[in-house]
């Protein structure tokens, strides 16, 4: 790749994010959470999201340039995430988008905002580290997307060609940790509290179970240890009537986030003995935890694999920089763009 610069727009749920990204390259990479703003609901409000992502577009955008140190001139097009994700979030980016082509007259591309996570290990920070990106003998491998709406895993037999080989059936990894946590009282969005919790709790404390091991498949499902959650919540705490202890709590997170690694990893290792990837990349906001990376990098020791993670935490979570770089390896691969920019609130990877 040489010098090509992508102006990179997310707001595919309640993070408002622009990057500016040169080649594989952050140059910048701004984020404004809205966290704050949705907690007191427990979850995301989408009418919420889409006024946030209003009001929040031009300063992050300011913000993005400035840290990039880059002129609209130095820009060669700009990218946006059509999709998957909130619809009234995807569509005030996408208008956003368009505004920004129609005035600084640069070409607009929609990207596939699973397609950011995947490949989010591939970017480089700014001062050069990090940015894995396989040389085409590296192919085929295996590719994970583990977040708050997505527990997905994709063979990869080329720079934009994925097969869909399993995911989640009901909750998603990372939406099993918020829920888990809003049932033991730590707040919304709970997931990396719970994980925090979990470090110091006994995972052996509770049995739980571990859905679909037998399946014949590499799906997971995560509602079952879900209701069993609940229902050793209320044994615990007599239905309400007495707090949970500090230690039922920490034990209850270590035990809840053994049996959700070991879920997946189950399914993951099968994959390794059938399919025997040199590769895995790992990308999604859930991938932060640790006992996940733990048991993965484990398992790729094992099988003779190499786990390609992302270079820093702001590119795990929903973020722009990841849509830019895939905006980029797209561009020098010679992928066709489709010039219809409608956004795709559900939106397979597979598609793509
Ligand atoms: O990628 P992301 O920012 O948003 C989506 O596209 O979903 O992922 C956020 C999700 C949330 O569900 C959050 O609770 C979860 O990732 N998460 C974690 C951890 N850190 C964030 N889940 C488990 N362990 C963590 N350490
Ligand atoms: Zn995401």
């Amino acid at each position: 790749m040489t010098n090509f610069t992508t102006l990179a727009i997310d707001t595919s749920c309640d993070d408002t994010s622009i990057a500016v990204v040169r080649d594989q390259k952050v140059l910048s990479n701004c984020i404004s959470s809205q966290d704050e703003i949705h907690r007191e609901f427990g979850g995301v409000v989408p009418m919420l999201a889409k006024r946030q992502h209003e009001e929040n577009f031009a300063p992050v955008l300011k913000k993005a340039l400035q840290r990039a140190k880059v002129q609209p001139e130095n820009i060669n097009q700009i990218a946006i995430t059509r999709g998957p994700g909130l619809a009234p979030a995807l569509e005030i980016g996408i208008a956003k988008a368009q505004e920004l082509a129609a005035e600084w007259g640069k070409p607009l591309v929609g990207i596939n905002h699973l397609e950011g996570h995947l490949w989010s290990a591939a970017a480089q920070t700014s001062t050069g580290s990090g940015g894995w990106l396989p040389s085409p003998s590296d192919f085929p491998f295996l590719g994970l997307v583990v977040s708050g709406g997505h527990t997905e895993m994709y063979w990869i037999t080329a720079f934009g060609s994925y097969e869909h080989l399993g995911g989640t059936v009901d909750d998603a990894f990372g939406e099993a940790f918020d829920k888990v946590a809003r049932l033991i009282g730590l707040g919304y969005p709970g997931g990396a509290t719970l994980a925090e919790l979990a470090k110091s709790g006994n995972a052996k404390a509770y049995p739980l179970p571990r859905a679909m091991r037998l399946s014949g498949d590499w799906n997971v499902s995560y509602s079952g240890l879900k209701t069993a959650m609940v229902r050793l919540v209320s044994e615990l705490n007599h239905n309400n009537s007495r707090p949970l202890t500090k230690t039922e709590i920490h034990d209850l997170a270590a035990s809840f986030e053994l049996a959700a690694v070991e879920t997946l990893t189950h399914k993951i290792s099968k994959i390794l003995v059938e399919k025997k990837p040199r590769h895995i990349l790992l990308g999604g906001g859930a991938a932060a935890n640790l006992a996940l990376r733990k048991t993965l990098r484990q398992l790729a020791q094992k099988f003779g694999a190499q786990l390609h993670v992302p270079a820093n935490k702001k590119l795990l979570r929903d973020n722009a920089a990841m849509i830019g770089v895939v905006a980029n390896l797209r561009h020098a691969e010679g992928l066709q763009n489709e010039p219809n920019l409608d956004r795709r609130p559900r939106w397979p990877l597979e598609q793509a």
